[in-house]
């Protein structure tokens, strides 16, 4: 049997160029050849300010993402976290064998803390531990997810470990692990598109006037220069942006304009803004079609609930045992 990787979304947002080549692309490489479960982490989501009238349907949004971006629930299983209820069960008992101290020192938990100082819940300390539950759950050993989420595996190795010490071998030791996906700069200049930098993304859903839009503000520079082509900055990442679409042929010819210090970035942008666009209609399409099927999506939705229900009732069922519960 295939390994079992499973993957967290949060909610926050829709899909932008950025996920899409950095972790969808990712993703439709590990349904080919593992078994997945992709979940939209609502129960995560709401340890921050959120609005409660809008979660459903942001929720709703991203799963829609997923599918038109190709996610296939043939090949995967697509889950909506809250609506498997033996996350927080599994998230309560293991939260018994775990220091608070381990938790209050995470580097998240702080940051967190920090960026909402009126808003330290509960919650906010739980999610490393949700976030086990999540992957133990399942089993899962692979995870798929940034450096960032380091810490927080390691905490989840810690939890299986202790489990598996104080009440007998059950949990994995799940590791995180690198998909294929390409880096994307962001349109401000530096660092990388990012939903929480305004200005630096396109979203899959733009069409080619807000893609023309959003790549003028990009900053340029006199295009008086000459030289090579800077390695950082915002020229630097139009230049990654055109090899990143395969437009060799322009990113010579354009490279060429910047030597001779003719560079007209209004028609690299315009270039770009097409390129973008094009690669992304196949997706605008099928995203309509989900649209215009709700109950499909309706279907797909609720056969990923019972599919994952099925297994983790396995799980929840030996911990209880082995916990002495049952
Ligand atoms: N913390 C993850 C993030 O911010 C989201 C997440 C929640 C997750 N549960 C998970 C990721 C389980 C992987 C596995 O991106």
């Amino acid at each position: 049997m295939n390994k079992r990787v499973y993957s967290g979304i949060r909610a926050t947002g829709r899909l932008h160029l950025g996920n899409y080549f950095g972790a969808v692309k990712g993703m439709l490489e590990l349904q080919d050849n593992y078994d997945c479960i992709f979940s939209v982490v609502d129960l995560h989501t709401i340890t921050v300010p959120y609005d409660p009238s809008t979660l459903q349907s942001s929720v709703r949004e991203i799963i829609i993402d997923y599918l038109a971006a190709g996610l296939d629930p043939n090949k995967c299983k697509i889950e909506i976290q809250s609506m498997v209820p033996q996350h927080t069960e599994l998230a309560y008992l293991l939260s018994t064998i775990y220091p608070v101290s381990r938790l209050e020192d995470l580097p998240t938990y702080k940051e967190k803390k920090a960026q909402y100082p009126k808003y330290i819940n509960m919650g906010l300390l739980y999610y490393p531990v949700l976030m086990a539950a999540d992957v133990l759950l399942y089993k899962g050993e692979l995870v798929p997810v940034g450096i960032d989420q380091e810490p927080h595996l390691e905490v989840m190795r810690e939890i299986a470990r202790k489990f598996n010490s104080m009440f007998g071998q059950t949990f994995p030791e799940p590791q995180r692990f690198k998909t294929n996906g390409d880096y994307v700069p962001s349109l401000v200049g530096a660092g990388k598109m990012s939903k929480s930098i305004n200005g630096s993304f396109i979203n899959l859903t733009d069409d080619l006037k807000t893609i023309r839009k959003r790549l003028a503000y990009a900053p340029t520079d006199s295009g008086l220069i000459g030289g090579n082509v800077p390695e950082t900055g915002g020229v630097a990442n139009l230049f990654k942006l055109l090899k990143l679409f395969k437009l060799d042929k322009e990113y010579n010819k354009f490279e060429q304009d910047y030597r001779d210090k003719k560079i007209r970035y209004s028609e690299l942008k315009d270039v770009l803004a097409e390129a973008i666009f094009k690669e992304l209609q196949p997706f605008q399409a099928k995203r309509k079609e989900f649209i215009n099927n709700p109950k499909l999506v309706d279907l797909i939705i609720i056969e990923g609930q019972k599919k994952c229900i099925q297994i983790v009732e396995q799980t929840i069922k030996e911990v209880r045992k082995k916990m002495g519960l049952t």
